[in-house]
């Protein structure tokens, strides 16, 4: 392994500079030249690459986004476009390619794995929805960034006596409104992991009120509808006017908290490990404060679920 080639694909995460440091960093220590690609899958089937020095990554650790862009890439979609992208990596003469993104991104990475070309993924997201992984880089940045939104809101909420209703982010995952909703005291969540149920909502909202309560905020992951749906809902049954938040793109930038720096650190550093030992087709994990190898079809063998029990205790400790 002489040259190793690094790219963030799908959605950008708060970390993924990070994460491209550390593959920099560790890769150059063991003498190993790494070659940046930009644009994601785009870049790789464009060949738009280009050597990064240790000097060249400096300065990124806090950065959120990715230096080396994004992009979503359709052509990447066909086995055409796939085999032009092994093609590039030849030509340039890389050795194995590091695929820093999301489940998307991950399902590309182990297709050029199928064409034979050693692959190894480290997941950026920040989701928190790649089946295999305890956490992805940049969701605790994520919740971080709506629990600061929530507590603003509560603010408001409590002051005017109130309902809130907050869209999070999560098109098919709930693990940003389950995390953020149990930090910053939701009194419902709604994912999409778990059948949503009105008349439940209604009772809980009824029951607060009762008991003296006047303002709440319920949280809602996209993947479940629109929160302008739910405060529709909440109107027609009860006649009470809420306010609506859709936090949307505020989640995806910033700056890195430390745990995702760390977390982005080690997986970009085992990334580089993975492929020197002959990793062809791995993705880069924790489990249990562990960062390891475990092989790609992993994270295609289901879907990734949440922690139910936290959905549980949330729903107790906002009684
Ligand atoms: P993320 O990685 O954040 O989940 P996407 O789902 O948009 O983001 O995927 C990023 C890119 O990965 C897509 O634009 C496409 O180029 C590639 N990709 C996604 N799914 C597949 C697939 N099934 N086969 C090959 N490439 C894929
Ligand atoms: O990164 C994943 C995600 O944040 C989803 O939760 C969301 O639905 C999607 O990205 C939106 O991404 P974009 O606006 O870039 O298409």
């Amino acid at each position: 392994m002489k040259r190793i080639a690094v790219l963030t694909s799908g959605g950008d995460a708060p970390g993924m500079n990070a994460a491209i440091r550390a593959v920099v960093r560790s890769g150059v220590y063991q003498g190993i030249d790494i070659y940046g690609v930009y644009r994601g899958f785009t870049g790789l089937i464009q060949g738009d690459l280009k050597r990064l020095s240790l000097g060249s990554v400096g300065d990124i650790i806090h950065r959120g986004g990715t230096v080396l862009y994004s992009a979503r890439c359709p052509e990447f979609l066909t086995e055409e476009g796939r085999k032009q992208a092994v093609n590039q990596l030849q030509k340039n003469q890389i050795d194995g390619l590091v695929v820093i993104g999301g489940d998307g991104s991950f399902r590309g990475a182990e297709k050029l794995t199928a064409l034979g070309f050693p692959t190894v993924g480290v997941p950026g997201t920040i989701d928190n929805d790649i089946l295999g992984t305890d956490f992805t880089i940049g969701f605790d940045t994520a919740i971080n960034t709506v629990i600061e939104s929530i507590d603003k809101i509560r603010d408001t909420a409590t002051s005017h006596e109130r309902t809130y209703v907050v869209e999070v982010m999560g098109r098919d995952s709930g693990d940003i409104a389950l995390w953020a909703g149990l930090a910053g005291g939701a009194e419902t969540i709604l994912i999409p992991e778990s059948p949503y149920d009105g008349q439940d909502l209604i009772h809980r909202l009824q029951r607060g009120y009762e008991r003296g309560k006047k303002h709440s905020i319920i949280l809602i992951a996209e993947g479940v509808g629109s929160a302008q749906e739910i405060s529709s809902f909440i109107k027609k049954e009860t006649g009470w006017e809420t306010r609506v938040t859709v936090l949307g793109h505020v989640q995806r930038g910033g700056s890195p908290s430390a745990f995702d720096r760390v977390l982005a650190s080690r997986m970009g550093a085992k990334a580089v490990e993975l492929l020197i030992n002959g990793g062809k087709d791995q993705m880069v994990v924790i489990r249990q404060g562990e960062v390891m190898g475990v092989d790609f079809a992993e994270a295609f063998t289901g879907t990734h679920q949440p922690n139910m029990s936290l959905y549980h205790l949330a729903r107790i400790l906002s009684i």
